[in-house]
């Protein structure tokens, strides 16, 4: 098998591409050809050390990677569910990034039919942290307001094609103007590029009176203002720190202390008298919650099959050019979804 391993933090040069024996699936296991593995925005930062639960489950070395789909090549004792030949997809708590990958038989779903095998790989992690912001968390209702940072990249786009399903105003926030067509496709109501015009004046005129739901995985250069324009009652979700990293690999340790202590802390005398929420989560953490991880993704893959959400648009790279892939999704400039494709 072929798999990415990171030996130590640091820059694109850290991503080996490395030759090891194939795995076998133990009891209750399933091994998978990988099709293609999901790239995400995390990676870059386990790349880098800078992810806990990386450093909690894993430590160096590590295979980064959240999301694959394959085909069964064999399954373990006692698994039932699955059989040799299925097409799949899987959530890994790393270990993605590999051409063979064993992974719990609870954690493998069933590929929806007319979905192309690699494409179906970058599904589940946008999708499962959009779910569970939103409806775990947020619990919106028809006609409610909602903000969404970086609305054409994977988590947005995701965001945003939940809320057109639900009825929900969406405004999707991009930095740069060759996004506005992407989140408009996705479901925006409104697009604010924040390239070009200001974008908390925007906000305010588009929902004078706020928003319900704001949700931030920029973290500092936003996370202020994201909870002074969420509505009394409001509910301000942060789920990353994307603007805290680098363009260039390897963090500004520098910058990265500076961006820390100006994070903003929230007080809570301020936020019960402003009747306003504050909520974070790292899916990375969810994944020992089964029963919420089958329910959110058969919800998910049926509203997939039925054509109420669809598969996002996919930048593909082989895997030996992986190192490209971490450097285009730090550049900031992509939209939809990164894969790694194994050519198999
Ligand atoms: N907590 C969780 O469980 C969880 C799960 C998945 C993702 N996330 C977070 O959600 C965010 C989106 O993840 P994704 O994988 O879907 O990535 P993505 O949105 O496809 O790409 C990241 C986007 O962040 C924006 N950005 C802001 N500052 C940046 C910087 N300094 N460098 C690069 N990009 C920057 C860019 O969009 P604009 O310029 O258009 O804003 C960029 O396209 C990330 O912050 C990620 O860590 C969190």
């Amino acid at each position: 098998m072929r798999k990415v391993v990171v030996h130590s933090a640091g820059g694109y040069d850290k991503l080996r591409v490395e030759e090891h024996p194939d795995p076998a699936p133990g009891p209750g296991e399933v091994l998978i050809r990988v099709a293609a593995a999901g790239v995400n925005f995390a990676d870059t930062a386990v790349r880098m050390g800078l992810y806990d639960s990386a450093k909690k489950y894993v430590g160096w070395p590590i295979t980064p990677g959240f999301e694959v789909s394959g085909d069964v090549i064999a399954v373990g004792e006692g698994v039932s569910a699955w059989a040799r030949g299925q097409r799949v997809i899987a959530v890994t708590r790393f270990g993605g990034y590999a051409s063979r990958v064993v992974v719990a038989a609870d954690q493998v779903f069933e590929c929806p039919d007319d979905l192309e095998l690699a494409q179906s790989a970058g599904l589940p992690a946008v999708f499962l942290t959009a779910y569970y912001a939103l409806f775990e968390l947020c619990r919106l209702r028809r006609g409610d307001s909602l903000l969404v940072h970086s609305a054409a990249g994977g988590v947005g786009s995701a965001v945003l094609q939940l809320a057109r399903h639900e009825g929900w105003r969406a405004v999707g926030v991009v930095g740069a103007s060759a996004k506005v067509e992407a989140a408009k496709r996705m479901g925006a109501t409104h697009v604010i590029d924040k390239s070009r015009e200001d974008l908390w004046a925007r906000a305010s005129e588009l929902e004078p009176e706020g928003y319900d739901v704001v949700l931030d995985a920029n973290g500092v250069s936003t996370l202020r203002q994201s909870l002074a324009h969420t509505k009394e009652a409001g509910r301000l979700v942060v789920f990353g720190f994307a603007s805290m990293m680098p363009h260039t690999g390897r963090p500004n340790w520098v910058r990265l202390g500076l961006d820390y202590l100006r994070t903003p802390r929230f007080n809570p005398f301020e936020l019960v008298g402003q009747n306003k929420s504050v909520m974070a989560f790292n899916l990375s953490y969810l994944f020992d919650k089964k029963a919420l991880l089958q329910e959110t993704m058969g919800t998910l893959l049926g509203l997939v099959r039925s054509g109420a959400l669809r598969t996002l648009d996919v930048l593909r790279f082989s895997v030996d050019r992986v190192a490209d892939a971490h450097r285009a999704i730090e550049s900031g400039q992509t939209v939809g979804k990164l894969i790694l494709t194994f050519g198999e």
